[in-house]
């Protein structure tokens, strides 16, 4: 702020005077046409200021929305006298009367354009200091600027927006919870490190130095207690922390809808979550969700879409044809373990460039390059297609259905890396070639995920879901055998290609559970130290048990049509785990240590911690 800004606002800051007993009586996003004549008293901010020929036009702004208030001389001259000082953000409080805008200046774009507000009276309630950039929806402003000065851009009139949907999601999910008999149980944040797959936050103990608390993953094994403590049905709105590699969609504290039941299978956790996505649809959207959700097994959605959570609003396919090219003179193709494609139609228009970004982009799943087929009337344009058999193209041509106009893209190596990288560049594509029809939200249900999977950096089998998820039925004595075959009773929701939730149907048999921690390679103490709380509430009459546990923050922001979880999130956290606003995480004063035994490592003293 410049020194001449600086005392201007402190000059006004003389005008300021007390709220005394003004009470609001509408919001800035209320009035319409029928409200004309109507006095009022409105408070909110200086969205801008506009003299014009005398009079003096005023946005007001508050989370609701915009008036248009007016200043005029001849109207209200005292009211007039001193509004030239009023600057954006400044706060005010203004009593006035409705009228109807004149002939052409009405604005329907804006909910109040139909009328302004004539003022009679106001008070400035505040100055403010001019803020480091615009407060409206239309600036491109810088996100690390946005969260140093989350206050300003949570005034965005965007912003404010999504934290109404959120908490209506939310009052949502709490009224359909409390119609269906499930209890709001609060459980522990200082609590026993659970892994779920990230790594924990860790909290030191003062009382009992050298031990630590983990701040929870998840409440699972607690939901899991409560129904062996006899509670039926639970849920909670409730947050988690993982210390995992922060994306879009993903903060290291993050929000559930924590959700367990007794006495039921697969079927009814997920009947009972398809009716709190339809209340949730029609209370934030109004939309009515047709239900039952579809269902796809976690092959199909490998074989089909090379991810476990297909974005199902668009049509591309991957296709394995591994056998077609099995003989082929490509020695990529004939040696890898899985050779598939993806057509796009229409595709033979993308140019090289495009081509070559594609391959780059590919590259970041491990794929070495990316083959393609252009399809064209007399011939097959293509780098690889000189290494087919006039058997092998018609092969091709009748399993992909080859029409003149489309592209071909291929992908050849381990299964993994072929998945993945074809799979993401099927919603890469389905982004950049507009594929996604608007307003769309596709729900579906992944089921029959595999228990375990293997974890090439462990060199170990690794819990695909938790290690509390029940086998499939029948699928138990495989795990000593076979572990890579044994299916879980797990299932992730989906929508519009992310995972919103995710639940299971848990081992409520001490036994299960052990071969289970066994299977994943835990010692008896190893186990017994870590879960032995859990085994132990087992063995004491655990009735069948199950839930799911969905991401609320995920779910806002598709709802929002926001592209970042941060943005439904009041204060998140930076793609570096950091907080602008507090600063956060910040250096602790050596007292602090020294009461939690804990010392520094003399670099980082060195480098500016106390
Ligand atoms: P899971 O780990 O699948 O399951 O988590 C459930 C849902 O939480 C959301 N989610 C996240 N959202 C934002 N940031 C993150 N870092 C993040 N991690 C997960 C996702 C996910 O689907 N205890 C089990 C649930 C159960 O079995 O009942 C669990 O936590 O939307």
């Amino acid at each position: 702020m410049s020194e001449m800004q600086q005392d201007v606002q402190q000059e006004h800051q003389q005008y300021i005077a007390p709220l005394g007993d003004w009470t609001r009586t509408h919001s800035c996003g209320a009035l319409r046409a029928e409200d004309s004549g109507r006095d009022v008293c409105l408070m909110g901010w200086v969205q801008f200021r506009r003299d014009h020929g005398g009079l003096i036009f005023v946005d007001l702004r508050d989370r609701e929305g915009l008036t248009q208030i007016v200043f005029s001389p001849e109207i209200a001259p005292k009211a007039h006298e001193n509004a030239h000082i009023l600057r954006s953000e400044y706060v005010l409080a203004i009593q006035g009367k409705v009228r109807p805008r004149p002939e052409g200046m009405t604005n329907p774009g804006m909910a109040t354009g139909a009328i302004e507000v004539v003022v009679h009276d106001w008070k400035l309630l505040n100055t403010s200091k001019t803020p480091p950039f615009l407060i409206d929806d239309r600036s491109e402003i810088n996100e690390n600027v946005r969260l140093t000065y989350r206050y300003l851009d949570l005034r965005r009139p965007s912003m404010a927006a999504n934290f109404i949907l959120r908490h209506k999601a939310a009052q949502a999910v709490r009224s359909y919870m409390d119609e269906n008999g499930f209890l709001d149980v609060e459980t522990p944040i200082l609590t026993k490190s659970t892994p779920e797959g990230a790594r924990d936050y860790l909290v030191p103990s003062r009382v009992n130095q050298g031990q630590f608390y983990a701040l929870p993953q998840s409440p699972q094994i607690f939901k899991q207690i409560l129904m062996v403590a006899g509670l039926e049905r639970y849920y909670q709105i409730v947050r988690c922390f993982r210390d995992e590699d922060l994306r879009a969609d993903r903060q290291p504290e993050f929000t559930q809808i924590d959700i367990e039941m007794s006495f039921v299978d697969e079927n009814k956790v997920m009947t009972m979550a398809e009716g709190l996505m339809a209340r949730i649809l029609k209370e934030t959207k109004g939309i009515d969700l047709p239900l039952p959700f579809p269902r796809m097994t976690y092959d199909q959605a490998m074989a089909e879409y090379g991810l476990d959570k297909p974005d199902t609003r668009f049509d591309l396919r991957l296709k394995d044809v591994t056998d077609i090219v099995r003989g082929s003179n490509f020695r990529l193709f004939s040696t890898a373990p899985l050779v598939k494609a993806m057509k796009v139609p229409g595709g033979e228009s993308l140019t090289r460039k495009e081509i070559d970004d594609f391959t780059d982009f590919v590259k970041i799943y491990g794929a070495q390059g990316l083959a393609w087929i252009k399809v064209r009337p007399d011939e097959w344009q293509s780098p690889i297609a000189k290494f087919f058999t006039e058997e092998e193209r018609a092969a091709l041509q009748k399993a992909l259905d080859l029409q003149i106009g489309d592209i071909v893209f291929f992908q050849a190596g381990e299964p993994g890396m072929v998945n993945a990288a074809l799979g993401n560049l099927r919603v890469h594509l389905g982004k950049r070639l507009k594929l996604i029809p608007e307003g769309r939200y596709n729900f579906l249900w992944v089921t029959d995920f595999p228990l375990f999977e293997y974890s090439e950096e462990e060199k170990r089998f690794v819990a695909c879901h938790h290690p509390f998820t029940s086998p499939a039925v029948g699928h138990l004595e495989r795990i000593a055998l076979d572990p890579g075959s044994v299916k879980a009773r797990a299932y992730d929701m989906v929508l519009n290609g992310f995972e919103v939730g995710g639940g299971s149907i848990r081992n409520h048999s001490a036994a299960v559970q052990r071969q289970m921690f066994e299977a994943l390679g835990f010692s008896k103490e190893e186990y017994e130290a870590q879960f032995g709380h859990l085994i132990q509430a087992l063995e004491f009459g655990a009735p069948p048990h199950g839930g799911i546990a969905f991401g609320l923050d995920r779910l806002v922001m598709l709802l929002a049509g926001a592209d970042s979880i941060r943005d439904v999130i009041a204060f998140p956290k930076t793609q570096k785990a950091t907080c602008l606003l507090t600063q956060a995480p910040s250096v602790v004063a050596n007292k602090q240590l020294r009461e939690l035994g804990i010392r520094l490592r003399e670099e980082l003293v060195a480098e500016g911690n106390s």
